[in-house]
């Protein structure tokens, strides 16, 4: 079999697979599946310093070969995961990161701390959230707002390594990957979901109750692997690629556009075991095609 082992920004995991944030909770549930150690890593859900309740209802709707969501971020606060659930996921030989979305970047500073002192093994930066000083803007698609998060948060992360997750919903995301990595960050993930709308023709109303959502699932995996590769070779920190991983070859084609290490996210929804099945099929592909390690796929897009 082909060694598994990946270096992501200096987290070494057992393999390359880790579940996205907000598509596993804290993991609890899944739990009852399988052993979480088998996880290359656990993205946590999207925390923000203060609880949210997040958006109302109706709040997921499926879409062909996806969903749409516009769940915001409900979640106990970064205090209650560091008292209630870092404990819990402390349990398994997994690496745990969180996912933090702030309304400032002072406050990604205030949890960076929070969540360092607490020890976990990577802090992923959500840019793709709504500001306040910004007028409404997402970080995520101005450069100079990313590049002002990510120094933040670099700053107050200590030693862990910081990664910043970027938001496909922008014209050129390489520029916004360039801001960041001059920033600090020390990797990027993307895509995060796609903006998106359903209407329902009998009512006429939008099915989700905030009009738009994100788009997840296999039907956006085409846009996140042109993204990723885009990205990898714009940047030289790593990349965590994701966007509707649900097969090996899934995450064998974001490794070939140069991702490092891989999410599996809304597919989790249909099939608990999907990351697991994702992993066991991507160790086959490379045994398959006789690689000694799985990180010989990063990057090893053939050009035409
Ligand atoms: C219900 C739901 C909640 C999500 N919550 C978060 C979140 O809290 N923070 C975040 O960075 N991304 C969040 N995401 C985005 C996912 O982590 C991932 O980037 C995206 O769904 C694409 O991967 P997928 O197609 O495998 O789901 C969420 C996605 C879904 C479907």
């Amino acid at each position: 079999m082909p060694d598994m082992k990946v270096n992501l920004a200096g987290m070494t995991m057992k393999n390359p697979i880790v579940v996205a944030s907000g598509t596993f909770g804290f993991g609890r549930e899944y739990n009852e599946f399988f052993d979480l150690g088998e996880l290359g890593g656990i993205c946590a859900k999207g925390l923000t310093l203060l609880p949210r309740e997040g958006n109302p209802a109706p709040r997921i709707a499926e879409t062909p070969m996806g969903i749409l969501n516009s769940v915001g971020l409900q979640n106990p606060g970064v205090d209650a995961f560091i008292k209630e659930e870092l404990p819990f996921l402390r349990q398994f030989d997994t690496k745990v990161i969180a996912n933090i979305s702030g309304n400032t970047p002072e406050e990604y500073g205030i949890m960076c701390d929070k969540l360092a002192a607490a020890g976990v093994d990577m802090i992923e930066v959500n840019i793709s959230c709504p500001n306040v000083k910004a007028g409404g803007l997402a970080y995520g698609t101005r450069p100079d707002l990313a590049a002002e998060v990510t120094a933040m948060a670099r700053k107050h992360a200590g030693s862990v390594p910081v990664m910043v997750k970027l938001s496909p919903n922008v014209t050129d995301i390489t520029e916004i990957a360039k801001a960041v990595e001059s920033a600090g960050a020390d990797a990027v993930s993307l895509i995060n979901t796609i903006r998106g709308m359903r209407i329902d023709v009998n009512t006429r109303r939008p099915v989700l109750k905030m009009n738009t959502g994100g788009m997840s699932g296999p039907a956006v995996l085409p846009v996140a692997v042109r993204m990723v590769w885009e990205v990898a070779n714009a940047v030289k920190i790593p990349v965590l690629g994701m966007g509707g991983v649900a097969k090996g070859e899934d995450a064998a084609q974001l490794m070939l556009a140069g991702a490092t290490a891989v999410a599996v996210g809304t597919s989790l929804f249909a099939d608990p075991y999907a990351a697991i099945k994702v992993r066991d099929e991507l160790a086959a592909i490379a045994d398959r095609q006789g690689l000694a390690s799985v990180r010989e796929l990063t990057g090893g897009v053939k050009p035409w």
